[in-house]
């Protein structure tokens, strides 16, 4: 079977293979098959030393997983970390048993163990995977990385470059700091002290002149949330969290834990001009790296970049759909004792309750039960003072309305929850399952603000 492994960070990063796999136990010819591993693996990420991080199959950034909409795809995931993990394919609207949730959707991978993901992704898109247990330290030390499904037909980009943000909680000798502190995580989350855009702290990115790229931007971090300006330069934004947008300039765009962005941009004609990227807080424009022309694609500029196809995802019946509403709280500092004498931290709830470690003991029951096929409209309120990236997993929904922010309605599958911000999201639950139902700031996740929605 012949393997495509084209692994590409940045664009003109580096080109690795995956180790091949072969297996007489295959049902059926997945076109897309991967090999992929969790290990501990020293990455040198600071001068001062090398940190002790996990990588999927030795690197960071993480193979980047490529797939074509609509066309299986099979994952052999090789679990060789010291802990138990499952892995997540966060936006995919995959079958459930493939959604890599411990418990919830599959029994944990214990260390030396593996399983095959198969799934077929119905959108094409920017999506990225990560596992789904102690998840403050897995996310935290490296297992991120990006999925990227092709759309159907082939899209007009000369290049395509594939920029993961992740920051680190490092020492000068680069090993870690705690990666979660109580008094950070019951509030904005624990923020790390490196930035990284493929692993690199301010990288400059080679690009052609005069071509027409497709940037696909990936917050991968726990904790921190990124607005996107390219500042003075023309760019259109096309997607966000993998669903085509009518394009429009961007200006400044949210970027919260766990959301991508695909922005089409022209590149200019002259060697050694720079496009900064920025993440904006308030009037301060922080850069987080750049993209560098290098030489020159060709003589007169490209057409500016096209809309994207949609993906086939339902239009909520609005009419017809049922109300349901969920409070997103703050719980106060209590610290109940689990069986085996772990104090544990509950600083958030939905809908008054939290749900902060994970075992087949602990398994509550569904925040809702929604009909297969009906439309629903979820009435959501940020009753904290922090935002919350909200994240659905195996659904997407349309956000319609929020009373902080003009909305114009867009699909999605996380949406950041200003403090005290109320929103309204609608969606069709096609996808039968249990869908995990959480805010990406993993501590917040890790401190109760997490549950599930039941589609049967
Ligand atoms: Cu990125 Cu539960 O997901
Ligand atoms: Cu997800
Ligand atoms: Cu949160």
């Amino acid at each position: 079977m012949k393997r495509r492994t084209l692994l590409q960070w940045g664009a003109t990063g580096a080109v690795t293979s995956a180790v091949p796999h072969f297996s007489l136990a295959m049902s059926r010819s997945p076109q897309y098959d991967y090999v992929l591993t969790a290990s501990e693996q020293t990455l040198p990420l600071v001068d001062g030393g090398l940190t002790p991080g996990l990588a999927f199959n030795g690197q960071f950034p993480a193979p980047v997983i490529r797939a074509k909409q609509g066309k299986p795809l099979r994952i052999h995931f090789i679990n060789k970390l010291a802990q138990e993990t499952t892995i997540h394919w966060h936006g995919i609207r995959l079958d459930n048993a493939m959604d890599g949730v411990p418990y919830l959707t599959q029994p944990p991978i214990k260390p030396g163990e593996s399983f095959d993901y198969e799934f077929t992704c119905p959108d094409a898109g920017t999506f990225w995977y990560h596992p789904h247990m102690h998840s403050i330290e897995q996310l935290g030390k490296g297992l991120v990385g990006a999925l990227i499904v092709e759309e159907t037909e082939a899209q007009n980009f000369d290049r395509e470059v594939i920029l993961g943000f992740k920051d680190w909680r490092l020492n000068k000798d680069g090993s870690f700091m705690p990666l979660s502190e109580p008094r950070h995580a019951a509030r904005a989350g624990t923020l790390g002290n490196i930035a990284t855009v493929n692993g690199k702290q301010l990288p400059v990115i080679d690009v052609p002149g005069n071509a027409s790229l497709r940037l696909r931007l990936l917050n991968m971090d726990n904790s921190r949330q990124f607005a996107i300006s390219l500042g003075e330069h023309q760019a259109s934004l096309l997607a966000i969290d993998a669903m085509p947008v009518v394009p429009r300039s961007l200006t400044t765009q949210d970027l919260a834990v766990g959301m991508r962005l695909d922005i089409g941009i022209t590149t200019p004609a002259e060697i050694g001009t720079e496009i900064a990227v920025y993440d904006v807080k308030g009037r301060f424009y922080q850069k987080i790296g750049s993209l560098r022309v290098s030489d020159v694609l060709r003589n007169t500029p490209p057409p500016p970049p096209k809309a994207l196809p949609p993906n086939p995802v339902s239009e909520p019946d609005l009419s017809n759909a049922e109300k349901l509403s969920f409070v997103f709280e703050w719980a106060g500092a209590m610290t109940p004792v689990t069986s085996d004498g772990h104090a544990m931290n509950e600083f958030w709830t939905i809908n008054r309750r939290a749900w902060s470690s994970m075992s087949h003991k602990n398994l509550p029951e569904p925040l809702a039960e929604l009909q297969l096929g009906k439309s629903y409209i979820f009435d959501l309120y940020n009753a904290t003072p922090h935002g919350h990236p909200i994240h659905l997993h195996g659904l997407i929904f349309k956000v319609l309305k929020s009373d902080k922010k003009d909305i114009t309605p867009f699909f999605t599958d996380t949406i950041l929850l200003e403090k005290n911000e109320r929103a309204q999201i609608a969606l069709v639950a096609d996808n039968p399952g249990q869908w995990m139902y959480h805010c990406h700031v993993i501590e917040h996740m890790k401190t109760g603000l997490m549950g599930y929605i039941s589609v049967s």
